[in-house]
């Protein structure tokens, strides 16, 4: 039983082909530095919301979630600042999301997420809960301003 000699070319072609995306998806993540959401099960979670500065421009941001706003929810930076950003719950799930930015995180109670982001242009983004939490979903939101 021997195999068609284009079924053999289709799955060498198959496979070179996830060996081409594989190599993109990595290279470009590489390349352009981007940050996936990671949870923290061992990073205790905070009962405080903080920004801390870290230096000239670097910032730890501690984003508490409760029903329904977000502490600290006004946080002002300066231009090309870098912002660790670490997020919680205290109460239920809520979302975590930054306009213009490729930040969507969830705020879970007993766990901490994580991630990283720079902003390079001036300017004012919100921050919006974007899982549906209670009564006061629609107004629980906040905002970076970089200055
Ligand atoms: Cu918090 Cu919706």
């Amino acid at each position: 039983m021997s195999m068609d000699r284009f079924e053999s070319l289709a799955l060498k072609m198959a496979f070179g082909l996830m060996v081409v995306f594989f190599v993109a998806l990595v290279g470009l993540a590489v390349l352009k530095g981007i940050d996936v959401p990671t949870c923290f099960t061992d990073f205790p979670p905070f009962k405080e919301g903080k920004v801390i500065q870290k230096g000239e421009k670097e910032y730890e941001v501690h984003l508490l979630a409760r029903m329904w706003a977000f502490q600290p929810n006004r946080i002002e930076i300066p231009v090309g600042s870098k912002v660790t950003i670490y997020t919680t719950s205290i109460d239920v799930q809520h979302g975590f999301e930054i306009e213009r930015k490729v930040v969507n995180l969830m705020t879970i109670p007993g766990a901490v997420n994580k991630m990283e982001v720079v902003f390079n242009k001036p300017g004012t983004y919100r921050i919006v809960c974007n899982e549906y939490c209670g009564m006061g979903h629609p107004s629980m939101y906040g905002e970076i301003i970089v200055k």
